[in-house]
């Protein structure tokens, strides 16, 4: 038992780069956080304009942001829909499967919860997303 569990952490930690200085209590509870969802080929995850509800960090399959007719893929380790949460903002683009899905959601207030007790994972989480938005700037 103990040590599958210690297997389930090593693994969240490998495919997310993003939590990789987290400690090991740290990761622990976010195991205890994510709450797996499936998503199936053409669902919309996400709809532009919406409210946000939840981070979503991707464990299989790809989905695809599409943002002023810009296309951007996201696949296993990456994640989507921090950015309304980060900036109590409304959700900057669509986000629509293109695969079938394995998808740890992080709800709204379990997420704002975590990065408030990890500043340097909020900082990582804010250089991406303002690396996001001047993307989306572009021309
Ligand atoms: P959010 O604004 O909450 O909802 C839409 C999500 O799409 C956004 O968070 C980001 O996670 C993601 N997103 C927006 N723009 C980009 C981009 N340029 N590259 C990758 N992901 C993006």
């Amino acid at each position: 038992r103990e040590s599958e569990r210690g297997l389930r952490i090593q693994n969240i930690v490998d495919l997310f780069p993003i939590f990789a200085d987290l400690d090991q209590e740290a990761r622990e509870d976010l195991l205890l956080l994510f709450q797996p969802r499936a998503a199936a080929p053409g669902e919309r995850i996400i709809r532009k304009g919406g409210r946000p509800d939840a981070a979503y960090f991707i464990s299989s399959g790809a989905v695809q942001v599409t943002v002023d007719g810009r296309e951007i893929p996201l696949g296993p380790g990456e994640f989507f829909g921090e950015m309304a949460l980060l900036s109590r903002a409304r959700r900057s683009a669509d986000v629509t499967a293109i695969d079938y899905c394995q998808l740890l959601a992080l709800p709204e207030r379990d997420f704002r919860m975590f990065v408030s007790k990890h500043p340097g994972l909020r900082a990582q989480l804010d250089r991406l997303a303002a690396q996001r938005r001047t993307m989306n700037r572009e021309p």
